[in-house]
């Protein structure tokens, strides 16, 4: 009862403060997404996703060593595929010497400890720019999980850590752990974009990798139905609890920000680790009022950060994650 207690007692200090401080973020919170790119020498800053890039391979090894020796040992691989190689079959994806799976081997070889995760998705294989096989103007879900699982086994087989299907195919994550274990690859884990949105926050991500739905006839324009309606809460446990008990070992929330109420319910629902995406239309908004002068860049993505991992995320792919951990390391 006031005044005995005044809860500004508790804020006096800088010493008091972080004492009782109740979240800490720490450079093993991140997951860093990574744009890959054909070519030599290529470093390419993504427009509408300022000091972003996208990597050749050659560039991609220093890239790597640098994350590592700020404290981040954990990427998401994502490949910008030759329009050249996509068609509506996924062909590219299972190649063994495609730029996913050289990728993989690239980041293997700079840092054997990295931890690599890599995006299992058609959508920059598709000539439809969509995550499954397309026919007679619908995603066809059982033909697309089977591709889904060898591209699995594909990324393991070149040295993936996990891999992390994006797609929202039902039962591709059983498919995934089964074709997994037939290889006896009992080690390499799942990932599961459980509660993904059909969200227009993922705008720069297609064009960072050329992935933007076709607007051609007969093809959906959007992706609403695989990934789910944002007005909808319960179905993210349900989506949740079935990836979990199809074999999910990290689960994700996506996009971040606008669905930390789903991240909190998934909190109190299931116990394992959760994962947060805070996506590239997120990066964007941020980056592009801080340019305006009209927000505080460094302050306000630290806000952001904390307010993903207090609402109940265990980890957090981010593409802030190497200038939040510069400011933690000052
Ligand atoms: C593809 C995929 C997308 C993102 C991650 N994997 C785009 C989409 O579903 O259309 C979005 C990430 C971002 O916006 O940062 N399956």
């Amino acid at each position: 009862m006031f005044p005995i207690r005044r809860n500004r007692r508790l804020r006096t200090t800088k010493a008091i403060r972080s004492l009782v401080k109740e979240t800490i973020i720490t450079p093993n919170d991140f997951l860093v997404p990574l744009f890959i790119v054909e070519g030599r020498g290529v470093k390419e800053e993504i427009t509408s996703m300022p000091n972003y890039y996208r990597f050749s391979l050659d560039l991609l090894e220093a890239e790597i060593k640098c994350l590592w020796q700020l404290g981040l040992k954990s990427v998401l691989l994502f490949v910008k595929v030759p329009e050249a190689l996509k068609d509506n079959k996924g062909t590219e994806a299972l190649n063994p010497d495609g730029l996913m799976q050289r990728a993989i081997k690239t980041v293997k070889n700079a840092c054997p400890e990295m931890l690599v995760m890599t995006d299992v998705a058609l959508d920059p294989y598709s000539s439809f720019g969509h995550d499954g096989i397309i026919k007679n103007g619908k995603i066809i879900n059982d033909t697309t999980v089977k591709v889904l699982a060898e591209m699995s086994v594909s990324h393991v087989q070149a040295g993936a850590n996990f891999v992390a299907p994006s797609d929202m195919m039902d039962g591709r994550i059983l498919a995934i752990r089964q074709a997994l274990d037939q290889e006896h690859y009992i080690d390499a884990g799942i990932m599961s974009y459980s509660a993904k949105y059909a969200s227009a926050f993922y705008g720069p991500f297609r064009e960072a990798l050329d992935s933007a739905p076709a607007t051609v006839k007969n093809i959906p324009k959007d992706k609403k139905t695989y990934q789910m309606d944002f007005a909808n809460r319960h179905e993210a446990i349900r989506e949740t609890k079935m990836d979990i008990d199809e074999g999910a070992d990290i689960v994700m929330v996506k996009p971040g920000l606008s669905y930390l109420d789903i991240v909190r319910d998934l909190r109190n629902e299931v116990n394992v680790p959760i994962a947060v995406y805070q996506v590239s239309g997120e990066y964007a908004m941020l980056k592009a009022a801080a340019e305006k002068g009209w927000l505080d860049h460094d302050a306000v993505m630290m806000e952001q950060i904390m307010a993903i991992k207090r609402a109940g995320a265990n980890l957090i792919a981010s593409y802030f994650a190497k200038d939040v951990v510069k400011i933690l390391n000052d």
